[in-house]
């Protein structure tokens, strides 16, 4: 897979068409929960793809059925996880299936609809944390609310580097993380217009919970 072509020092857009393909069939609204759902699995599989290209490798000597050889491993304790319920469950699925190997971490956040700041009702992280690359994940970084107080969480643990995972973004979001946390690499398939009132971004894909869930 190519590296992201529009990438700026702290935000990579994947580009690549299997990704871009699949996400506009996921903005459809006409898209069944089933096939939202398949979707993201799949688009999950490939953006974990993506953030875990400068991962550590060791050389390990192996035995092949024919010889010994040098071979390559992913070097040390392995990554968390980390996923903003509920919509993050959606791409936590996909990643988990190319990362095994990974912990999980879980943050549960709901949006005030007033005030649109995110509310913590669930904290949960591996002990070893501070071991450990976190990559956290949501399919939507809108307000930036939830993705910074998931990250002000995280970053309580200090853990060896963090980055983050999201479908879509907006302008509006970026700034807020980036302002917050500048640090924190951001992966992404789309940078979308513009929020809305109500804190959706436009055109966007609705609420990818519902979406994911099929609870609308
Ligand atoms: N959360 C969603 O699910 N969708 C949006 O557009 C914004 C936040």
């Amino acid at each position: 897979m190519s590296r992201p072509d529009n990438s700026t020092e702290h935000v990579h857009l994947v580009n690549h068409p299997l990704v871009q393909h699949k996400l506009t069939l996921m903005r459809r609204k006409d898209a069944s929960t089933s096939s939202f759902r398949t979707l993201l699995n799949e688009v999950s599989m490939l953006m974990a793809y993506e953030v875990t290209h400068d991962m550590p490798m060791q050389d390990v000597e192996i035995e092949t059925p024919l010889e010994t050889m040098t071979a390559k491993m992913i070097d040390g304790k392995k990554l968390v996880f980390v996923s903003i319920l509920r919509a993050g469950t959606g791409i936590l699925d996909g990643m988990l299936t190319v990362v095994p190997g990974a912990r999980v971490g879980h943050i549960g956040l709901y949006r005030d609809p007033k005030t649109l700041q995110a509310v913590e009702y669930y904290f949960k992280m591996p002990k070893d944390t501070a071991e450990r690359d976190v990559i956290v994940v949501d399919p939507m970084l809108a307000t930036g609310n939830s993705a910074v107080a998931a990250i002000d969480r995280v970053k309580a643990l200090k853990p060896k580097s963090i980055k983050f995972v999201c479908l879509l973004t907006c302008p509006e979001g970026i700034a807020t993380l980036r302002k917050m946390h500048p640090d924190v690499e951001i992966y992404t398939a789309a940078i979308d217009r513009q929020l809305n009132d109500h804190g959706y971004i436009l055109p966007g894909l609705g609420d990818a919970g519902d979406r994911i869930f099929g609870t609308q």
